[in-house]
């Protein structure tokens, strides 16, 4: 049974449409990636799977229970966690305090030390920097504090909205070996939506291409890197 199946999703905006039924599904310890251009669904088929949107028809399956009309703070109890697109930190406060505001559901305190114990080792700047005020930081460094919040709820599937978005190519480089490292170290499952779709599909064992709300191609990461298709519309070459 895979982590995460996604049967016939649409997601509404009042008249448009923004997903239109779409498939896909996330298998255990997968990486898996949402391309596509400007507008295409992939922030809001993130955000369908949090529970930040309501679904307007269809399914979300995790481990075959259906959680597609339950509260986002449920889902985090889970195993959902998001950083989404564009970062959403708290810039007046501390990275530290940023960083805590993931483990809200979390109840022990020794996992909250394992925690953030994990996230300084993955990301050690963010350890550097953890009493300045998170709007100081550079964008990069935001990123890895972003991804480092979601990783505060301890989730199962990691849902990460455009972590290369205006970061310099030697963070982007970071950045993707964490998510590597995440992936293989700790076979934490994990979609990554990537304008960057070289990026994306380097990383992904698999990934669907996404273009107005409809998935247009899907295969391995290696197969859609090759693809014709998919070179001229998301790789310009
Ligand atoms: N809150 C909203 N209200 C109305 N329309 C919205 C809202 N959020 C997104 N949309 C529209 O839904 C469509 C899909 O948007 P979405 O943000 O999911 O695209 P995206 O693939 O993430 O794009 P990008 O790569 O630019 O982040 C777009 O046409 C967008 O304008
Ligand atoms: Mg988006």
């Amino acid at each position: 049974m895979p982590m995460l199946e996604v049967r016939k999703l649409s997601v509404r905006y009042g008249p448009l449409e923004a997903v239109r039924g779409i498939d896909f599904a996330v298998g255990e310890g997968q990486i898996v990636a949402l391309i596509g251009s400007n507008g295409a669904g992939k922030s809001t088929t993130l955000k369908a799977l949090m529970g930040l949107v309501p679904i307007a028809g269809g399914q979300v399956l995790m481990q075959g229970e259906d959680i597609g009309a339950e509260a986002a703070a449920m889902r985090v109890t889970r195993g959902l966690a998001l950083s989404p697109e564009g970062r959403r930190l708290f810039g007046r406060m501390t990275v530290l305090d940023n960083l805590l505001v993931g483990a809200y559901a979390v109840q022990r305190r020794a996992d909250i030390a394992q925690s953030l114990k994990e996230v300084y080792d993955l990301f050690p700047r963010v350890l550097e920097r953890r009493n300045q005020l998170a709007g100081s930081l550079s964008g990069g460094e935001q990123q890895m504090v972003a991804i480092g919040r979601a990783l505060m709820a301890r989730p199962r599937l990691l849902l990460l909205d455009e972590p290369s978005l205006g970061i310099a190519p030697k963070i982007v480089a970071e950045i993707a070996a964490a998510i590597n490292r995440l992936n293989r170290d700790v076979g934490m499952s994990i979609i990554l939506v990537e304008q960057n779709a070289r990026l994306a599909l380097k990383l992904a064992h698999h990934a669907y291409a996404l273009e107005h709300g409809e998935i247009v191609r899907t295969g391995r990461g290696d197969e859609l890197l090759a693809d014709p298709f998919v070179r001229k519309a998301y790789l310009g070459v």
